[in-house]
């Protein structure tokens, strides 16, 4: 029986602390409000204009209900009658509301009567918050450059390698000769006679050891310098340290970003060009660092190296301001892919004409962080791809009249670029 009472009491208690906590946490958030909820309804109603700590559109949100009261003697139901209508409660005269929107310019704030009570409560919760502890700047790698490419082994882990092996080549002769020493004494052999003469001597007066080596040295030598001759003037691999870290990876690849977004020219002119910094504006006003001693959980970075900041200071913009200074630095972007002048190449024939990706010669961009020559743009590179490529004549009724005459004279269903005339000089030489 005894034990059925206890068991009893336990029930009792933990139902009572559980309405205990429920009535709590109910008032609570009746009262103070959900900073988790209001910071999805601020995301989804107010980031567009506002920012908890810096000045965008509108004014920084972070305790703005404390500030107001504080400030103005404006109480919750003022805060509620402005998001709901703020032009509204600049109609009916009231000084500061008419005195913000002055300062902003005149910037309408949207009207949100859909708003709740409840919802309001939330979202002035979550500017009620304290600013959160600085997140430790992680800064990736790579920004200078000097790294070669991902997965490459490089020239220097290959010789790093053939040096140890070497090293260890040295140490296993050397105890060789150790013991081939020690046995011929264990044998009592004399050794010391073939000591005497120099392994150069030795050398030397072996004729066919000299031919052997000199054929081999002329033929290396022969190896390199025509390896080398044939690279003078291709770029394949280059790859520049840029003004400012820009990655192809993060925004073709990472965010999606249309080529042609920024390189907009690529599909109606000989060159594809490189995007003026405005382009770059159209997303980095909204999308910037903060220096991490003064990070908190809204910047829109991961992590900050003050790659951005090259780009305001040579648009001048001041992002504090949330305006332009005019005071701009040229960016000297370094070129990567140059044919010499005597060569003709033309994007748009390429690109719009022939359809080819632009990955085909540019290899794959959306996986750069920094950008580098994939092509070794070479005349036998152009070449063999007009040899190899077939032209693409479907709805294009110039190419049909020329490919049937053509087709006739080559006896062929599918013409390549080269049997367009691809192969002729005059085409990419002026
Ligand atoms: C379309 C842009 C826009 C949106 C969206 C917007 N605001 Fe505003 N907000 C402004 C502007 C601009 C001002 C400055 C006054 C003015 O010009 O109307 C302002 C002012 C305010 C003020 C007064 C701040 C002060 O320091 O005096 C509060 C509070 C405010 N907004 C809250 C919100 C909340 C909460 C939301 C989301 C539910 C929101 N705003 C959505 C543009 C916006
Ligand atoms: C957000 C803008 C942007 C997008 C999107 C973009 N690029 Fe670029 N691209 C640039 C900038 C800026 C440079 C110059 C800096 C550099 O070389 O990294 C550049 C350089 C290049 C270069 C080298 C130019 C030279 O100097 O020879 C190539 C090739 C290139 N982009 C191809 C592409 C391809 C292919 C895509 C799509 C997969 C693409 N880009 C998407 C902005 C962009
Ligand atoms: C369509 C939108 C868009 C455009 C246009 C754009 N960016 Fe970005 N940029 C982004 C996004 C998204 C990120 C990633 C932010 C993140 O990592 O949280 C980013 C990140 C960056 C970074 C930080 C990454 C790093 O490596 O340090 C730099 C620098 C940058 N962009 C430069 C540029 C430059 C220069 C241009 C113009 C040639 C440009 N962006 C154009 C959307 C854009
Ligand atoms: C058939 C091969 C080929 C294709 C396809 C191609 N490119 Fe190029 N690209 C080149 C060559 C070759 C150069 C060097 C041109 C020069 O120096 O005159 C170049 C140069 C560039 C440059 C440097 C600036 C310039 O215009 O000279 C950019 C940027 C570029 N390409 C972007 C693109 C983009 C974006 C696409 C896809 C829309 C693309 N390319 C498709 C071969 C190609
Ligand atoms: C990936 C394959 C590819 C590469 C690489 C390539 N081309 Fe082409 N090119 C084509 C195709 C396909 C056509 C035919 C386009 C059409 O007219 O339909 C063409 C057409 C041309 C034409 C016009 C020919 C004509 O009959 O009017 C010229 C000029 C040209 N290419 C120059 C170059 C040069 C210069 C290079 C090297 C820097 C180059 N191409 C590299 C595929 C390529
Ligand atoms: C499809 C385009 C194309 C055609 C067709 C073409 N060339 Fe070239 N040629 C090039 C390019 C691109 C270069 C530059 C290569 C470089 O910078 O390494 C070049 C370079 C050269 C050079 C300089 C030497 C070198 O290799 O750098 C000579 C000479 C030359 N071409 C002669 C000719 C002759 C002769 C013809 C006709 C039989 C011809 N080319 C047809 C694209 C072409």
């Amino acid at each position: 029986m005894k034990q059925v009472n206890h068991r009893k009491l336990g029930k009792n208690i933990l139902r009572l602390s559980l309405i205990i906590l429920l009535a709590f946490s109910t008032s609570l958030s009746a009262q103070e409000g959900d900073p988790a909820k209001g910071k999805s309804l601020f995301n989804a109603n107010c980031a567009a204009c506002h920012k908890l700590d810096k000045k965008m559109t509108g004014p920084a949100l972070r305790k703005v209900e404390q500030r107001l009261s504080d400030e103005q003697g404006l109480d919750r139901e003022w805060i509620a009658a402005w998001i709901r209508n703020s032009a509204a409660v600049i109609k009916s005269g009231d000084a500061y509301a008419n005195k913000i929107y002055d300062e902003y310019g005149g910037a309408a704030m949207t009207a949100m009567p859909q708003l709740t009570d409840e919802d309001i409560s939330h979202i002035l919760a979550y500017t009620a918050e304290d600013v959160p502890e600085p997140v430790v700047a992680q800064v990736t790698g790579g920004q200078d450059g000097s790294g070669s490419q991902e997965g490459g082994i490089s020239n220097k882990m290959i010789l790093g390698a053939l040096a140890v092996l070497f090293a260890l080549l040295a140490m296993a002769l050397v105890l060789v000769r150790q013991t081939l020493n020690r046995f011929a004494e264990a044998k009592g052999v004399d050794i010391s006679e073939t000591k005497g003469t120099p392994i150069w001597k030795a050398f030397v007066q072996n004729q066919f050891l000299v031919l052997v080596t000199a054929i081999f040295l002329l033929l290396a030598s022969g190896y390199f310098v025509y390896g080398y001759l044939m690279q003078v003037g291709v770029d394949q691999g280059y790859q520049p340290v840029q003004p400012i870290h820009y990655s192809h990876k993060i925004h073709a690849g990472d965010n999606g970003i249309d080529c042609k977004y920024c390189h907009s020219s690529a599909r109606v002119s000989k060159t594809s060009g490189i995007p003026s910094l405005n382009v770059c504006m159209n997303c980095h006003k909204s999308i910037y660092e903060v220096a991490p001693e003064t990070a908190s959980a809204e910047y829109s970075k991961e992590f900050y190296d003050g790659e951005i900041k090259k780009l305001y200071a040579a648009v001048g913009w001041d992002d504090a301001e949330q305006k332009y200074t005019g005071e701009t630095q040229p960016v000297k972007w370094v070129r990567i892919h140059n044919l010499p002048d005597f060569a003709y190449f033309n994007h748009s024939q390429h690109v719009s004409v022939a359809g080819i990706e632009c990955q085909t010669c540019h290899g794959p961009v959306e996986e750069m962080e920094i950008m580098y020559q994939y092509a070794p743009l070479t005349m036998g590179w152009c070449i063999n791809c007009h040899r190899e490529t077939n032209v693409n004549v479907k709805d294009n009724a110039y190419y049909e009249k020329i490919h049937a005459e053509l087709s006739k004279k080559y006896g062929v269903d599918q013409l390549t670029a080269a049997q367009m005339g691809g192969l002729e000089c005059g085409k990419c030489h002026y």
